[in-house]
C-alpha cells in the first residue's frame, strides 16, 4: 500500500463484478473520469459514477484478476492520459500510452487527458477538397473529402480491412502529414501485420499506431479511440499538420460502450444497445474535425451486424460521415473486388460544384446504367437475355463492363491474389468509364476489363483472351441470364494464381452461342 504520488487519496475496494469495481473513499471522492490504480498500478479503473458520499463505481481498463475486496486503490488525481509529441511517431501504443513495440518508452512526450471537448464551431473550417485514393471506384463514384470522415461499411469478411489497408498504402505516401492508425477490438494479428507492412513500406516515420484489440477488456476498447484522437489533435493543433486517422473498427467502439453500459447496470435500448450510444459516438466523431490550424481526415471501418444497414450502430455512424462506402457480400462472392455496392454508397462530395461538371455527369451516368442493369436482372433471369430490347442489351453490356473495369488489383492483396497492385489516377479512371459508356469496348471480352488498372490495359489483356463474336455488340451474359452465375465464373481473387481470365471465355462463348442459335 505504497503512495507513489504526493498527497495520495486512498480508497478500498468494496466489490468487484467482472470489470465493474466499487470503491470506498473516506476522505475525498474522486470526480468522474478519474483514473484509479490498484495492485501497484497493475489494475487501472476509471470512475464512471458516484454512488453516494463515499463510494464510486468504476470500470476497469485492465483485467481485474486478483483484485479482492479491501484492496487499496489509489487516486491518480487525473483522468486517463495519452502521450503526445513528435517522439510518438513511428511507435505503437496501448490505451495507456505504453509502448508495445518492444522498444524503450518514448521520453520526450507530454501527457494529455483523453477526455477533451470537440473544437468550437468558430474554430472549425470547411473546405471542400477531394482526397484521391487511387482506387477507381472510390475516386469516381464516392470521392472522399480531405478533412472529412469516410466510413467503410460491411458485414463480416467482405473486405473492410483489406480496403482500409489499401487506402493507407495509397494515401500515406502522398500525404504530407501524419497518419494515426487506431485498432479497436479487432484481431491482434492484423495490428502486428500492419505494423510490419508499414515498416517495410518505409512509412512508419510518419505514423503512430494505437491498439486496444479484441483481447482487451471493454473499458480499454472503449477508451482507445479517444487516446488515438488525443494524439491526432496534438498534431493538428500544436504542429499544424494534416492528420489521417484510420480506425478499424468503429463498431467495436460502440460495442465496447454497450458492454460497459450493461456492466454498469443501465437499461439497454433498442436491440440491446446502450441508451447513450448516440452521445458516446458523437463524443468521438465530433472531435474528428477540421480547424483553422489543420485537418483530420478520417477513414473508419464499420462492421455491420448481420449485413443489416438499418442496425442502430450503422445508422448512427452514417450520420457522421461525409462519404459512406458500403461493401456488399454479393459483389464479394462474385469476385468483384473492391466489393463496393455502388447504389448504396454515397458521398457528399459528388456534386458538380466540387468534382466538376464532367465528373459529376459521368458519375450519374454510371449509376444510371448500373441501376438499369439491376432492374433488368429479374427479366433476364426469367426470360433470358435474348428477350431484351436491343437498347437494353446495350445497357447490360455497358454495365457489366463498367462493373469489371471498376474492379482493381490491390497492393494489399498482392500476396494472395498474385496480381500486382495498381494505383489509378482520377483522370484515367474517368476516361475509362467514359469510353466504356461510349461503347468503345463493346467488342472486348468482359474479362479483358477485369482486375486492370487504366483502361488501356484492356487492349493488352484482350490479346490474351480468345476473340469472341464481334458482330453482336451487347449481350455477354450467360445464356439463361443468371447474372450471378456469370459473375461466379469470374476468377476469384483468392487462390487464383493468374487472373488471365481463364474461366471467363466459356461464359463469353456460351453467350455467343446462344445468340448464334
Ligand atoms: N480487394 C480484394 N481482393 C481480393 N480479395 C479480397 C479483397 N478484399 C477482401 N478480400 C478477401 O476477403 C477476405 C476478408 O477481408 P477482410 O479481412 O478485409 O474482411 P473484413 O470486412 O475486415 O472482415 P472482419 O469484419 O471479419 O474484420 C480477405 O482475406 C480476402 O480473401
Ligand atoms: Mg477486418
Amino acid at each position: 500500500m505504497e503512495s507513489k504520488t504526493t498527497p495520495s487519496n486512498l480508497g478500498a475496494v468494496v466489490s468487484v463484478r467482472g470489470s465493474v469495481v466499487d470503491i470506498r473513499f473516506n476522505a475525498h471522492l474522486p470526480p468522474i473520469y478519474t483514473l484509479l490504480h490498484a495492485k501497484e498500478g497493475k489494475i487501472a479503473i476509471e470512475v464512471l459514477a458516484q454512488l453516494d458520499t463515499h463510494r464510486v463505481r468504476g470500470i476497469a481498463l485492465t483485467d481485474t484478476q486478483g483484485l479482492v475486496r479491501g484492496n487499496a486503490v489509489e487516486d491518480t488525481g487525473g483522468p486517463l492520459k495519452a502521450p503526445v509529441g513528435k517522439a510518438t511517431l513511428s511507435r505503437m501504443f496501448d490505451v495507456f500510452g505504453n509502448a508495445i513495440d518492444r522498444q524503450a518508452e518514448p521520453t520526450d512526450v507530454q501527457w494529455r487527458t483523453v477526455h477533451r471537448a470537440p473544437p468550437e464551431l468558430a474554430r472549425r473550417s470547411t473546405k471542400s477538397e477531394i482526397f484521391e485514393t487511387g482506387i477507381k471506384l472510390i475516386d469516381v463514384l464516392v470521392p472522399i473529402e480531405r478533412g472529412g470522415k469516410a466510413g467503410l461499411f460491411g458485414g463480416a469478411g467482405v473486405g473492410k480491412t483489406v480496403l482500409l489497408t489499401e487506402m493507407i498504402h495509397n494515401m500515406i505516401e502522398h500525404q504530407k502529414g501524419v497518419s494515426i492508425f487506431c485498432g479497436i477490438g479487432e484481431r491482434c494479428r492484423e495490428g502486428e501485420e500492419l505494423y510490419r507492412d508499414m515498416k517495410a513500406a518505409g512509412v512508419l516515420p510518419n505514423m503512430v499506431m494505437v491498439f486496444g484489440q479484441m483481447n482487451e477488456p471493454p473499458g480499454s476498447r472503449f477508451r482507445v479511440g479517444l487516446a488515438a484522437l488525443t494524439m491526432a489533435e496534438y498534431f493538428r493543433d500544436d504542429e499544424h499538420r494534416d492528420v489521417l486517422l484510420l480506425i478499424d473498427n468503429i463498431f467495436r467502439f460502440i460495442q465496447a460502450g454497450m458492454e460497459v453500459s450493461g456492466l454498469m447496470g443501465q437499461m439497454p435500448s433498442r436491440l440491446g444497445y446502450q441508451p447513450t450510444m448516440g452521445t458516446e459516438l458523437s463524443g468521438l466523431e465530433e472531435r474528428i474535425a477540421n480547424t483553422d490550424t489543420g485537418a483530420i481526415t478520417s477513414i473508419q471501418a464499420v462492421y455491420v451486424p448481420a449485413d443489416d444497414l438499418t442496425d442502430p450502430a450503422a445508422v448512427h455512424t452514417f450520420s457522421h460521415l461525409s462519404a459512406s462506402i458500403v461493401l456488399s457480400r454479393k459483389r464479394a462472392s462474385e469476385g468483384l473486388f473492391p466489393a463496393i455496392d455502388l447504389l448504396q454508397s454515397s458521398s457528399k462530395m459528388a456534386t458538380s460544384a466540387i468534382v466538376g461538371e464532367r465528373h459529376y455527369l459521368l458519375g450519374q451516368e454510371i449509376r444510371r446504367t448500373l441501376a438499369q442493369y439491376e432492374n433488368l436482372k429479374d427479366i433476364i433471369a426469367m426470360l433470358g437475355l435474348e428477350q431484351l430490347a436491343p437498347e437494353d442489351r446495350k445497357v447490360v453490356a455497358r454495365a457489366r463492363r463498367l462493373e469489371r473495369f471498376l474492379t482493381q488489383p490491390f497492393f494489399a492483396t498482392e500476396k494472395f491474389s498474385g496480381i500486382k497492385g495498381k494505383l489509378v489516377s482520377l483522370k484515367d479512371s474517368l476516361d475509362g468509364c467514359e469510353r466504356i459508356l461510349r461503347d468503345e469496348f463493346k467488342d472486348y471480352p468482359e474479362s479483358a476489363l477485369y482486375m486492370i488498372g487504366a483502361i488501356d490495359e484492356a487492349k493488352e489483356k484482350a490479346k490474351n483472351v480468345k476473340p469472341v463474336a464481334k458482330a453482336e455488340s451487347a449481350p455477354k451474359t450467360d445464356a439463361k441470364g443468371d447474372p450471378k452465375a456469370a459473375g461466379n465464373s469470374e476468377p476469384k481473387a483468392k487462390p487464383e494464381p493468374q487472373p488471365k481470365a481463364k474461366p471467363k471465355p466459356e461464359v463469353e462463348h456460351a453467350a455467343a452461342n446462344t445468340h448464334a442459335s
